[in-house]
């Protein structure tokens, strides 16, 4: 099988060639992202392997399918940045639904306590012979009360993480777990009792800016948000203001809204074009990584194996349990409905 594997970087490489040649799964590896322009370097490849911000959009399938590529494997768990629906009768849409919770709770927990603790200001300062502790005066999370948006693998990684420096924890889901033996309330309460936020839902159309000038206002003054979901739940020009404002105490931020032309990449060299990311950046009380909290040697290792297990699974059985497939509500006798594998 011969796979076109797009934004390619120096990280993905090893773990693919690996369980690739195990399994004759041959990966061509593109630094280029994929999108309309950049299609046709798929031409007669078998699938495509991408990443989160490549572009899988309606002209960019037609192109894919016209190539006579028949599979697109996501090699990560959000599958906003494809349209499932487009796909349906044409491609099989595969993504990795889990490769390591603990990755991306133990970078938001990270990124909580650099923030809380200044050690991103500490670090600077001791490399340049400054040990003066003014300015750094952080607080205790112990007591502290954090919302977690999403309970899903990673949020209730992220509870455990919490609890064990006990925190109060108040939880909501759109699917509440009743097993989970969480205190779920709705998101008006936690927003407005939390002295910290963590998101861990899907990007969708309710959840995009969940964050956003009105429900800013109505949380705790002081508030910490911690986002290592995606960049859209949060309007990064209301986070701005009201960082301004004092309102927002502090954000640490693995994702942006309008990250795709700019995380992964180094652009060290270029002068940064998006302004509202500037700002930010530039603000004491503001921690950024570009999209980083997935990045362990055990899950790269766990993306590699089930990326290909899926691709050479759904050739051998014609069937692979992490497809994507659009609810198209068309047939009685359908093995995904059957299986609630339709989205
Ligand atoms: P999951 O599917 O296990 O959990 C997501 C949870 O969100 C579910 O419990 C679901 O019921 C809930 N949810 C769905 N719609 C909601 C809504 N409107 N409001 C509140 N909750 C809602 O997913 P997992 O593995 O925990 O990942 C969570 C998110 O983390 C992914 O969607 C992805 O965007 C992000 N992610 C980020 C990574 C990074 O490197 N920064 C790496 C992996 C995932």
């Amino acid at each position: 099988m011969n796979v076109a594997f797009f934004d390619a970087k120096p990280y993905d490489r090893p773990s693919f060639e690996t369980f690739g040649a195990q399994e004759g799964v041959h990966f061509k590896f593109f630094e280029a992202k994929l999108n309309e322009d950049t299609a046709e370097l798929a031409r007669g490849y078998d699938a495509v392997c991408v990443f989160v911000n490549d572009t899988v959009n309606a002209a960019v399938i037609d192109k894919l399918y016209a190539y006579g590529v028949r599979m697109i494997a996501l090699r990560c768990a959000g599958y906003n940045n494809v349209d499932v629906r487009h796909c349906f009768g044409k491609i099989h849409v595969f993504r990795v639904p889990a490769y390591s919770p603990y990755a991306v709770a133990e970078h938001a927990m990270a990124m909580l306590l650099t923030s809380v603790r200044r050690i991103h200001k500490a670090y600077i300062r001791t490399r340049d012979n400054n040990f003066s502790l003014n300015g750094l005066t952080g607080f205790d999370l112990h007591g502290k009360t954090v919302g977690v948006v999403g309970t899903g693998k990673i949020g209730r990684v992220f509870i455990d993480i919490c609890r064990g420096f006990g925190m109060k924890v108040l939880a909501y889901d759109k699917f509440p777990n009743p097993d989970a033996g969480l205190d779920y309330v709705d998101l008006d309460c936690l927003f407005a009792e939390s002295d910290i936020i963590s998101f861990h839902c899907p990007l969708t159309d309710e959840t995009r800016h969940m964050v956003n000038r009105e429900t800013i206002a109505r949380m705790k003054k002081g508030v910490v948000l911690v986002n290592t979901s995606r960049g859209a739940l949060i309007d990064a020009e209301a986070l701005l203001e009201g960082i301004k404002a004092r309102q927002v105490g502090a954000a640490c931020l693995d994702v942006y809204e309008e990250e795709s032309d700019i995380f992964f990449e180094d652009n060290s060299g270029h002068i940064l074009n998006d302004d509202v990311l500037a700002r930010l950046i530039s603000m004491p009380n503001v921690i950024l990584t570009s999209h980083q909290a997935f990045l362990t040697q055990e899950a790269l290792h766990n993306i590699a194996q089930t990326t290909v297990e899926n691709l050479v699974g759904f050739v051998r059985d014609g069937s692979c349990e992490n497809e994507l497939c659009y609810h198209c509500g068309k047939t009685d006798d359908c093995r995904k409905q059957r299986l609630k594998k339709c989205f």
